[in-house]
């Protein structure tokens, strides 16, 4: 039997959040820490693309801000990627930027829990640091960039929806247990943390009759965790699909939740069905993460469309050269244009994925200048 079925069955039942927790994470069959001898699950030949591994445009246009960051700052920077995967993305800012230490990173930090993607990573990327949580390094001294590109919505969420018994409206979790012959099925049941309903009560969030939602009460205390690491001179850039609450657990937009897999460049809409084998994820609650930013005495930053994030710091400079004078393109550049399109155009990914900038401290301020639109008439 998966061992992921196995150890639903010992446990008889579990929450929706302590499931996808196991889907994911389990030591030997999670979906992102078991071993891949071939390709991982992000990419064209795994199971989806993310915009920093979708085309090399992203990792020039971080690698350019990274640098002018730094001569405005007038030090090096210290570099952290958080659930940097086998560093697909990593390893372009890195040799965009010559390596680590001659120019403007002082330091490269990978942060991530899937010990095959590090082993990759730090084959693949001389001079950085791969650890499997940011609390097993000292704090850094500098200048702080973390970045993190779909680590949030692969965080394990908890996911309830609102039911009538007795004509009275009550909050229910979803359960997920063995329903027979090696499968799982859903069950509802009450919930299984005091933190949900303060989460509701917290966030003002009052769901309607059948709505489904899915919340993760830790993520500002990680993102905090995060944060806290930095100090206080750093930025932080969340990429990832979600929204601030408001318009995350309104009902007339996502009445069904947000939760969704991923195998093989398709939608699964079942996400129970072959755990270990599809990646499992459900939008962000980007108010978490301002929280956690406001209850450090941070910024608590502004979202961006990811489009109008690349663009902002001169991704359409960084086009092949031929497309702007209108020059014929050689097969690669044309492949790498329409893939930029796909993070540039004003749909799609462009603007579903937003950019959170957060920030502290001198970095900051140096940030907020680079990241200033210039006048329209200038
Ligand atoms: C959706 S993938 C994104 C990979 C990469 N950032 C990208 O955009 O292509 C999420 C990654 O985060 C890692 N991850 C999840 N939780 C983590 C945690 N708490 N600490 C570090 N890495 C984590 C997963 O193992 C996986 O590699």
């Amino acid at each position: 039997m998966n061992a992921i079925i196995a150890e639903v069955a010992r446990r008889g039942r579990v929450s929706f959040a302590e499931f996808m927790e196991l889907a994911l994470y389990h030591p030997e069959a999670g979906y992102y820490t078991r071993r891949r001898s071939g390709p991982g699950p992000v990419g064209a030949a795994g199971d989806f693309i993310t915009a920093p591994t979708a085309t090399p445009l992203f990792a020039r246009t971080l690698a350019v801000m990274l640098r002018r960051l730094s001569r405005g700052l007038g030090e090096q920077v210290t570099f952290v990627e958080l659930g940097a995967g086998e560093g697909l993305s990593l390893r372009r800012v890195v040799a965009e930027l010559g390596g680590v230490g001659p120019g403007a990173l002082r330091r490269v930090v990978a942060v991530e829990v899937a010990d095959w993607a590090r082993e990759r990573l730090v084959a693949e990327c001389p001079g950085v640091e791969a650890r499997r949580s940011l609390a097993e390094l000292p704090h850094p001294s500098g200048p702080v960039v973390l970045f993190a590109s779909e680590l949030y919505d692969a965080l394990p969420a908890h996911r309830i929806t609102v039911r009538r018994r007795g004509g009275v409206l009550e909050h229910v979790e979803y359960f997920v247990e063995p329903s027979g012959g090696g499968r799982l099925r859903w069950a509802l049941g009450a919930l299984s943390r005091p933190e949900l309903e303060s989460y509701l009560v917290t966030h003002n969030l009052v769901l309607e009759e059948g709505q489904v939602a899915e919340l993760r009460p830790d993520a500002e205390a990680v993102h905090a965790g995060h944060l806290a690491w930095c100090g206080k001179n750093a930025v932080a850039l969340i990429l990832d699909y979600g929204y601030p609450a408001r318009q995350l657990y309104n009902p007339r937009g996502r009445k069904q939740g947000s939760l969704v897999g991923y195998r093989g460049h398709s939608l699964v809409s079942n996400v129970l069905s072959n755990p270990g084998g599809v990646d499992i994820t459900a939008h962000v609650n980007f108010d978490d993460l301002t929280n956690a930013a406001a209850g450090l005495g941070w910024d608590r930053g502004q979202i961006r469309p990811l489009g109008a994030f690349l663009a902002l710091h001169g991704a359409l400079d960084l086009l092949p050269a031929g497309a702007a004078r209108g020059e014929p393109l050689s097969p690669a550049d044309w492949a790498e244009l329409a893939t930029a399109k796909k993070l540039l155009a004003p749909s799609g990914m462009a603007v579903d994925q937003k950019v959170l900038e957060q920030g502290k401290g001198p970095a900051w301020q140096a940030y907020c200048k680079l990241a200033t639109p210039p006048p329209v008439d200038a």
